[in-house]
């Protein structure tokens, strides 16, 4: 596996440190939540599996009352049946009145998978929704879509390690990398 490495992008210390800050944000933000939901809680909604890592480190710097909602969204480009090509699978409640709702994603690319489940929350009632992920490309499509929190703004390159993937494997990485084009050959 390490051998596959061409460079580390962020490193574990540098990633540790940004969570800690967005995680102290987000506390502060959502600390102020109020609504109908005995006990009052918010509701952290993963989108898996990308976002797995960066979750267990997120939460576990959140001291605020949350319920968690894993969901997986498939994409399916080639079928003309579902309108945007997306689904989502997992545990998400029909219904989210009264919910504050905090998505949580590994990375910001086209936007689509944002937008998709965001529009699919704001519709079923909830209190407020906002998003959060740990990286950001630095391109047209990712920088103009809505996000609340955002880890790190990257170059336009494939990363791979602290949970996103190349074709499943590499999620173990504890650094965002960069793998040696070989690989992709
Ligand atoms: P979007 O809908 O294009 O914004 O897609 C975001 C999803 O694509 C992420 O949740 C990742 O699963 C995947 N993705 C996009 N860029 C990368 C990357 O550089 N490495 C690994 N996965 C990526
Ligand atoms: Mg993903």
């Amino acid at each position: 596996m390490q051998e596959n490495i061409d460079r580390v992008l962020i490193d574990r210390h540098t990633i540790a440190a940004r969570v800690g800050e967005m995680a102290e944000q987000i506390a502060a933000d959502f600390s102020k939540v109020e609504g109908g939901l005995d006990p009052v809680h918010i509701t952290i909604v993963p989108i898996l599996t990308g976002s797995l890592i960066f979750l267990a480190d997120l939460i576990r710097r959140l001291p605020l009352m949350m319920q968690i909602r894993l969901v997986t969204v498939s994409s399916y480009p080639g079928k003309a049946t579902t309108s945007q090509g997306i689904e989502l699978k997992g545990q998400l409640p029909e219904d989210l009145t009264g919910h504050h709702v905090l998505i949580v994603d590994d990375i910001l690319d086209s936007g689509r998978t944002i937008q998709y489940v965001t529009d699919l929350i704001a519709k079923r009632g909830c209190a407020s929704v906002r998003s959060c992920m740990l990286l950001r490309k630095r391109i047209a499509s990712a920088m103009n879509t809505h996000a609340d929190y955002i880890g790190f703004d990257i170059p336009d390159e494939f990363v791979v390690g602290y949970g996103l993937d190349y074709d499943g494997f590499y999620r173990n990485l504890p650094e965002v990398v960069v793998l040696k084009k070989e690989v992709f050959a």
